[in-house]
């Protein structure tokens, strides 16, 4: 029924509120029995790949474009690492309004690039990075009336909101930990708010600390200070300054939680640990949490038994050159039996 009418009693949503719905959030909490043995924990993926745009934004975004429509906004901007830029595009085409998408060039995953297009958006790739590209969004939208969608956008982060009151619902808890990749910061802001909230409605009686991961050339939280030229892997956190630091190091400290990070290295191993034996495709900057678990089990501070849940933000299938150049080539076979025979039977 999609997350407004879903969680419609929770969200600032009145008569004069369009209910914009494609279909978005009841994601799938997504047990890891393997992967659980190498880690001795009880870990669950949030898989917000399954998302109509593939990616968490979805949540966010139906609430944004619903405002935007109810206070007359008539087209959207953003700024975006490629995911909140499908996201946007694909509510404003469902709306049939204009949508503006400012890309670092050169530095978003061809499946985001494509979505963004195919919706219909008008996409302009600026030669910098998201932080530049996020500080012209923000003056083009003045300029222009256009209504902001990123997650500088209140209604972006009260829309994530849902993606914590899901797995409280179904886990008829909260979990230990909450490990989350960290980029622009509002996604570990917006479910710690969900948390709270949820407890303030007797709900949960406990709350997660949250353990926020960023990528090590991208890490700011954990730094400690703006990064002038972040460079990762994980496109979609190649981000030097957060806009909602504030919110995210509250969320951390509160919950007695930690930013740590993790090298390009090891999101790529989490990336096809999570594939290979968990059965999950997701895009390399969602997994940056597995790969701190990883890390921490390493460093034995992972304790024993503990409920984790991690947020697999974003859909492998978004970034094909990243998975592709780190697996091998199909074995080609000329079609006959004896072939075929030759591979089913090597070892
Ligand atoms: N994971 C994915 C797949 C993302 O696309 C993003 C952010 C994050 C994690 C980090 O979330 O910014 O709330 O801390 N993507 C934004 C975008 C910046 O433009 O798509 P955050």
């Amino acid at each position: 029924m999609g997350v407004l009418k879903h969680y419609r009693e929770l969200f600032p949503i009145t008569d004069a509120t369009p209910i914009v719905n494609l279909e978005e959030g009841m994601t799938p909490l997504i047990p890891l029995p393997r992967i659980n043995k190498r880690l001795g924990i009880n870990l669950y993926g949030k898989f917000e790949g399954c998302n109509p745009s593939g990616s968490f934004k979805d949540r966010g975004m139906v609430l944004a474009v619903a405002k935007a429509l109810e206070e007359g906004k008539r087209a959207v901007i953003c700024a975006s690492t490629g995911n909140t830029s499908a996201s946007a595009a694909a509510y404003a085409a469902s709306q049939g309004i204009p949508c503006f998408v400012l890309l670092p060039a050169g530095k978003v995953a061809l499946g985001k690039l494509a979505q963004a297009l195919m919706y219909g958006a008008k996409v302009i790739a600026v030669k910098g990075n998201f932080d530049r590209a996020l500080e012209l969004a923000r003056e083009g939208a003045e300029k222009t009336g256009c209504a902001m969608v990123n997650s500088v956008n209140p209604y972006r982060l009260i829309g994530q909101r849902s993606g914590a009151w899901e797995i409280c619902d179904v886990l008829g808890k909260a979990p230990d930990w909450h490990a989350i990749p960290v980029g622009n910061a509002g996604n570990i802001s917006a479910y710690w708010a969900g948390y709270n909230e949820y407890q303030k409605l007797g709900k949960i009686d406990s709350l997660p600390r949250m353990m926020g991961f960023q990528a090590a050339g991208a890490a700011p939280l954990v730094t400690n200070q703006p990064c002038p030229n972040p460079e990762t892997i994980a496109t979609a956190i190649r981000i030097g300054n957060p806009v909602s630091a504030h919110l995210a190091r509250a969320a951390v400290s509160e919950s007695h939680g930690e930013f740590n990070s993790v090298t390009d290295d090891e999101i790529l191993e989490a990336q096809r640990l999570l594939a290979s034996e968990g059965g999950v495709f997701a895009e390399p900057a969602s997994c940056a949490p597995l790969a701190g678990l990883m890390k921490l089990k390493r460093e034995g501070r992972l304790p024993e038994g503990i409920t984790v849940t991690m947020i697999l933000t974003g859909n492998g299938l978004k970034d094909p050159n990243t998975a592709m150049s780190q697996v091998g080539k199909p074995i080609e076979i000329n079609d006959t039996l004896e072939e075929l025979m030759r591979v089913l039977e090597s070892k």
